[in-house]
Parts: C-alpha cells; sequence; structure tokens
C-alpha cells in the first residue's frame, strides 16, 4: 500500500465548529459541499452533529446526506437547475435557494402535497447569482402565494470579506439590512465575514473554509479564531541516498546538488492531489524539522533536501500540510488558495478518519 493518506481529525472539526458559535453566536449552517471541502462529505455532516444546517451544491449531495441519515435542514446553495429536481427536493425535505425567475416559474408549476422551505437570494454585489434587491419583494410576495413554499429566508454571498477594509463589503450589508423584513431568517457571512465582520453576522452564517481549520484571509493576517487543521496530509520516506555535488535530481534535472547531501523521496506526488508547480521553495516536514521540496514534482513522489534533518531514514513520516505545516503556506507558494488544495486531492488518496 502506498504510504500517502489524508488523516482527518474529528476533534479539531467540532472545536472549529465551537470557535464560530464563539465569534458569531449565529446559528451555523455548515458548508460541505465538494464532498466536504475534500474531507468527505458524510463523515464531515456526521462529525458536525451540531450544526443547525448543511450548505450543499447539488441534488445529488442532499440525496447522499439524507441516505447517511442527516436530519437537520440542507441548503442547496444554487437551488435547482431543472423542474425534474423539484419532486426530489420536495420528498427529501431539501431547501433549495431561489436566485432566479426561472425557478420561480418551476415552482409554480408544482401539483400535490408536498412542501418545501426556501433561501431567496439576494446580489447584493457580488454580481453572481441572485434578484436585484428591488425585485426581492415582488418574489417573495410569489412564493408565497405557491402552496408548495413553507418558510422563506434571505440570503446573500460576500464578495470581498477576505479585505477587512472593503468599502464594497460595507455596501453589501448595508444592501442587505435595507431588505430587513420582520420575522425573516437572514444569512450573509462565510468565513471571513465570521471573522472580520461582525455587522455580517445576523441570525445565520454559513462557514466553509474555517470549519476546516484553515484561514481564508490573506497570508500574515491573523485569524481572530483559533482554528485547527482538520486534514493532514501524510506520507512517509521511501529512500533516503547520499547524493554528490552538482548530481542533477528528478525530472528535467532542473535542481543541482549545491555540496554532497542527502536526499529523501517521499511517496505523494501531483497524482494525489498536491500541487506541481511552485512559485516560492516549500518545505515538507520530516521529524519536525522543515525539509524543502527540491526538483520537479512527479506524479507518485516528491523529493526533499534532508541536511537539516538528522538522522532521517526511510520510513519515516513526512508530513505536507496540516499538523504543523498550515495549507495557506503551501497553497500561497502554489500560488493558489487553500480551497484548491483540500478539495483537490484524487480519488486514489486514502482518507483516515479519527472519531
Ligand atoms: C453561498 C456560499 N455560502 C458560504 C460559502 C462558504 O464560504 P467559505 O468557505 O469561504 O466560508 C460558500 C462557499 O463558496 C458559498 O458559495
Amino acid at each position: 500500500m502506498r504510504p500517502a493518506c489524508a488523516s482527518l481529525d474529528a476533534s479539531a472539526l467540532r472545536h472549529n465548529l465551537a470557535e464560530v458559535r464563539a465569534l458569531s453566536g449565529a446559528r451555523v449552517m455548515a458548508i460541505v459541499k465538494a464532498n466536504g471541502y475534500g474531507h468527505g462529505l458524510t463523515w464531515v455532516a456526521k462529525t458536525l452533529a451540531e450544526a443547525d444546517a448543511f450548505g450543499v451544491a447539488s441534488l445529488e449531495e442532499g440525496r447522499e446526506l439524507r441516505e447517511s441519515g442527516i436530519r437537520q435542514e440542507i441548503c442547496l446553495l444554487e437551488g435547482f437547475f431543472d423542474a425534474s429536481e423539484i419532486p426530489v427536493i420536495l420528498r427529501e425535505h431539501l431547501t433549495p435557494v431561489i436566485h432566479d425567475h426561472y425557478q420561480v416559474e418551476a415552482l409554480k408549476g408544482v401539483r400535490g402535497a408536498g412542501r418545501c422551505d426556501v433561501w431567496i437570494k439576494v446580489d447584493t454585489g457580488m454580481h453572481r447569482l441572485g434578484f436585484e434587491p428591488a425585485e426581492v419583494p415582488a418574489v417573495m410576495a410569489e412564493l408565497a402565494a405557491l402552496p408548495c413554499i413553507a418558510r422563506q429566508g434571505l440570503l446573500s454571498h460576500l464578495a470581498c470579506a477576505e479585505d477587512a477594509d472593503s468599502a464594497a463589503t460595507r455596501g453589501q450589508i448595508e444592501r442587505f439590512e435595507g431588505l430587513a423584513l420582520p420575522g425573516l431568517r437572514r444569512s450573509l457571512a462565510n468565513s471571513a465575514g465570521i471573522m472580520q465582520w461582525p455587522a455580517a453576522h445576523t441570525d445565520w452564517v454559513r462557514p466553509g473554509l474555517m470549519l476546516y481549520g484553515a484561514s481564508p484571509l490573506a497570508a500574515n493576517t491573523p485569524a481572530p479564531a483559533r482554528l485547527k487543521p482538520v486534514m493532514t496530509l501524510r506520507s512517509r520516506l521511501i529512500s533516503v541516498r547520499n547524493r554528490h555535488k552538482g548530481d542533477a535530481i528528478g525530472y528535467g534535472g532542473v535542481y543541482r546538488c549545491p555540496q554532497d547531501m542527502p536526499v529523501g523521496v517521499v511517496g505523494v506526488g501531483y497524482g494525489d492531489g498536491y500541487p506541481r508547480e511552485f512559485q516560492t521553495t516549500v518545505s515538507v516536514l520530516v521529524r519536525g524539522q522543515r525539509a524543502p521540496v527540491i526538483g520537479r514534482i512527479s506524479m507518485d513522489m516528491l523529493t526533499v533536501d534532508l541536511r537539516a534533518v538528522a538522522g532521517a531514514q526511510v520510513g519515516d513520516e513526512v508530513i505536507l500540510w496540516g499538523q504543523g505545516l498550515p495549507v495557506e503556506e503551501i497553497a500561497h507558494a502554489a500560488g493558489t488558495i487553500p480551497y484548491t488544495l483540500l478539495c483537490g486531492l484524487t480519488q486514489r488518496l486514502p482518507r483516515r478518519e479519527s472519531l
């Protein structure tokens, strides 16, 4: 068996949910789409038994959660894509986001006894999905008249909440507040909104990334929550050899040893979802010490400079990101964001879950 795996820490996941509650004091819709940001959809939802609701991106994810026994509200964040999904939504008690008139029209065609709650999405400035603020009262009235609609809520999404001084976010909050209708449940804040914009907390928050222990804020911005990484990407040294000064390492021979030195081969590569391109040098942890990655990343392996790791030997555990090595740091060096690394682990990589 290859030594690469993603180990998943249930207590860290629960701890991060508690941090969300402590920061926001709001009800929590845990965002678990994209296979729980790569952590496993049902494992995340079952571990977060205390969450008030879950947010997913598709009917398939919603059904998978229901089939695994999840009883909380399940919100389809993009609603339905086709009217044929509505009977399943009603049967499985899912809660679609309604963001466009074609969805309202499709709901008007529903016959039968089932009912569902909905969230109305308003575009407060992201200009991706949602009704114009001025359209909202009429849309809500149309939906209120339909027998298949139970409760309605109002939801919007922040485009620039990572920037603590964003005029765009202030504008989005203002437009959202302008729509405060009595008795209506409301939701605006993602992770960055929860961390930096108390005025966006309203009564429901929608954390994704921070639940998994990573920060959406720019590098060097301290996260206000004490988050713990849920996923640790691990492997082992599968070879340790002393190389000579001038030896070229790996594909293309792009790294040449500056002196005689020990070089380790780690059993993980881009075929597992580890990035292949880096803009700055990145390290792994071996025996708690940083070992810089050298040469090109292969599909199943990568090579590391072991000069700083005394006594490194075959079989030593290697941490690629997670405990002791923030995924944000690896993402930054790869010119990307932690979201893509967590979601990008491939099918072949085993997940080892703690309880
Ligand atoms: C509508 C909506 N709400 C909440 C989130 C969670 O965002 P984050 O992972 O930044 O907390 C997302 C994620 O993309 C989203 O699309």
